[in-house]
């Protein structure tokens, strides 16, 4: 039984982030998703996501090929959700290439590519736009 382990916002859920999920779950049996709080995003780009935290979790929550979902407080935490998820694969988007190889000591690290032309800042720069 593998248990895998992804992160994100997941704000203005779009088919990159489904896709990226499906992918995950493939690499394994049981899929975790770490939801970043409004908090943890204020503090990365100073503005709260579209969507608040309850609702994305309960999104993420709701697809077939999630098992769990938790909230992710602070970046500080990689390590400790690791172990508390008891992870064997942690997955991230390719936009994190590399930098989250520190935690090849205590479980696989699997970055899969984006899909491509599609992001949440994009749309929110679209509809401002139109
Ligand atoms: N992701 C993906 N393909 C995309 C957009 C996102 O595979 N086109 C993946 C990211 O690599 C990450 C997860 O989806 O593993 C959650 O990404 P998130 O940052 O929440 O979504 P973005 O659309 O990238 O949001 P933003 O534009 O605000 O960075």
């Amino acid at each position: 039984m593998k248990r895998v382990l992804t992160f994100g916002t997941f704000d203005l859920f779009h088919v990159g982030h489904l896709k990226i999920l499906k992918r995950a779950r493939a690499l394994g049996d049981y899929l975790i998703v770490g939801v970043s709080t409004d908090a943890l995003n204020y503090s990365k780009k100073q503005r709260n996501p579209i969507y608040n935290q309850e609702h994305r979790k309960e999104i993420i929550q709701e697809l077939k090929f999630v098992d769990e979902t938790f909230f992710e407080e602070s970046l500080a935490l990689k390590r400790q959700y690791i172990i508390d998820y008891k992870a064997d694969i942690l997955v991230m988007g390719d936009d994190w290439k590399g930098r989250f190889d520190e935690f090849k000591d205590i479980c696989e690290v699997v970055y899969l590519s984006r899909t491509a032309s599609i992001s949440t800042t994009e749309i929110i720069e679209i509809v401002r736009e139109t």
